[in-house]
């Protein structure tokens, strides 16, 4: 499984976290080379040539000892095998506590059925960074932004808590980690992993392309701050699929930079394919495509999302100042249950970085379809609201079939600036959306790149 704070350019970075079954505790002082132990194989988009362990590097899984020193030698030191077929530092079961480190190119951390990466509760531990180019600050006030944490079934926990209580405290002068930052990356796989509790967002891949998140269980408490799963940010070539999440903030949310900065930095979230989520977020959306999307969000797929007792499924949250546009998304396949909105579109969201935004720079939302949706018990149906002068235009909603809570809201459908059409939606949609009796919205029958790749199949000699 990858981890945080790529550094420059190119990478190849396969995070692959694995399940193996029946590994022994046989930890410390291991002698692979003589090794008579059974072979570990995992799938992944590329393979490593050469194999270190964690232990190799002096690491203790005590849970108490700090590993962060062992983490960043371990990963500098496999380095040198860039050029030379890549390297896995594979991690054995145990608990390693670290601060932040930095994953390299041609690299693959693999962590261990039973190997938990626990993650230091000291600010010391997460050396301060610039904000992003696309952002222009933190997003928890100016000031710098501390390193993310990083990148088997094995464990991240970000054990989140004390940050949590110190930023409701407001006693953070910079902004929380995130779990894992990729950086600048190409060739990224994150996969059959559990992350719990991270301090704020979970797993952030930014400027990045070809990035594969599957089969991961990623938890937070549902009230706690901005715990957003998996945010894919300027990024081309995303798919996100057969993921679970409970979040106090968004399932999934695809974003592209802030205001005056993402404008300027000008990098998009483009063909992107989220399958099988299942999410639960009382408080946020399933999927959000925003609010940050001001170097645009387009070609974005999404298929067979289940989600519970979540506000609302797939949201587009934008405002004046954001500029660039949201377009070509398409939905198809979604079962909701205990819902307070179905549909929710936004273009009043507000929160600037500061005051030098362009109030003139209008987001273009347009080319919006959903098809194929049952939800139950939802307080209303939809609450679409475009921008005054701007509207939200080519909304598609076909097959939708939405049954009411207990008590339901009077109003079912507000709908302001915004147009489209509708076909057999139950209950009635509002008149912006035309109804165009038996009408499928489209859905794009073709498979994005991202799609066509295949996993080989890789191992290693446990020791
Ligand atoms: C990780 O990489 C980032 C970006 O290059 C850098 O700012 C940071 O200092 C690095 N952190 C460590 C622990 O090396
Ligand atoms: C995750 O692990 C399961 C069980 O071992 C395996 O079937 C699946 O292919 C793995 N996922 C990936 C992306 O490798
Ligand atoms: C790290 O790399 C050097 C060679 O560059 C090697 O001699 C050393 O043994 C490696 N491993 C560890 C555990 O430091
Ligand atoms: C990984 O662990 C999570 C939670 O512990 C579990 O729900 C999931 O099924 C596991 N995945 C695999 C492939 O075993
Ligand atoms: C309508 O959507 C439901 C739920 O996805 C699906 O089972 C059904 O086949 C769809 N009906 C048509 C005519 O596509
Ligand atoms: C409908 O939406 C508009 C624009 O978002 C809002 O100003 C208005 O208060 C809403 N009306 C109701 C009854 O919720």
């Amino acid at each position: 499984m990858a981890l945080s704070q790529q550094s420059a350019v190119t990478i190849n970075l396969v995070a692959t976290l694995f399940l193996l079954g029946l590994i022994k505790f046989s930890i410390i002082e291991c002698r692979r080379l003589e090794s008579t132990g059974s072979d570990v194989t995992y799938t992944a988009i590329n393979c490593r040539k050469h194999t270190a362990f964690l232990t190799d590097f002096g690491g203790k899984g005590d849970g108490k000892t700090s590993n962060t020193l062992v983490f960043r030698s371990a990963v500098q030191n496999l380095s040198q095998f860039a050029n030379d077929g890549g390297a896995q530092l594979v991690v054995p079961p145990g608990k390693w506590l670290t601060g932040s480190f930095n994953l390299t190119s041609h690299f693959t951390l693999y962590l261990q059925f039973g190997a938990v990466i626990l993650a230091s509760q000291e600010e010391g531990e997460y050396p301060l960074i610039e904000p992003l180019p696309s952002y222009g600050r933190g997003r928890d006030g100016p000031g710098g932004r501390f390193s993310s944490l990083i990148g088997g079934n094995g464990t991240i926990d970000g054990q989140g808590s004390l940050w949590w209580k110190k930023f409701h405290k407001k006693q953070l002068k910079n902004t929380r980690p995130y779990l894992i930052e990729l950086m600048y990356s190409k060739q990224i796989q994150i996969s059959n992993l559990t992350m719990i509790d991270s301090p704020s967002w979970f797993v952030h891949p930014v400027y990045s392309s070809d990035i594969i998140m599957q089969d991961l269980t990623i938890l937070a408490p549902v009230d706690s701050p901005n715990t957003d799963g998996i945010n894919p940010d300027s990024c081309k070539n995303v798919k996100i699929q057969d993921v679970f999440i409970v979040s106090g903030d968004d399932c999934v949310a695809v974003k592209s930079g802030w205001d005056e900065y993402g404008i300027k930095f000008g990098m998009p979230t483009e063909e992107t394919i989220i399958r099988r989520l299942t999410c639960i977020s009382p408080d946020s959306a399933v999927i959000a495509l925003g609010s940050e999307m001001s170097g645009g969000i387009k070609n974005l797929r999404a298929e067979d999302i289940r989600a519970i007792n979540s506000e609302s499924a797939v949201r587009i949250k934008t405002a004046p100042g954001r500029g660039a546009y949201v377009k070509n998304i398409f939905v198809d396949g979604m079962n909701l249950k205990t819902m307070k909105y179905v549909f929710w579109t936004t273009g009043s969201y507000g929160q600037h970085p500061d005051p030098g935004y362009d109030p003139k720079a209008f987001p273009r939302v347009d080319r919006i379809n959903y098809r194929n949706v049952v939800a139950e018990d939802v307080k209303m149906a939809g609450n679409m609201g475009g921008i005054e002068g701007d509207p939200f235009t080519g909304f598609c909603l076909s097959n939708v079939t939405i049954g009411l809570a207990e008590k339901p809201k009077k109003l079912q459908w507000n709908c302001t600036d915004i147009s489209g059409v509708s076909s057999g939606v139950t209950p009635a949609p509002c008149e912006l959306l035309t109804d165009k009796e038996s009408m499928e919205c489209e859905y794009p029958s073709d498979k994005l790149p991202i799609d066509t790749v295949e996993l080989m199949t890789c191992s290693f000699k446990e020791f």
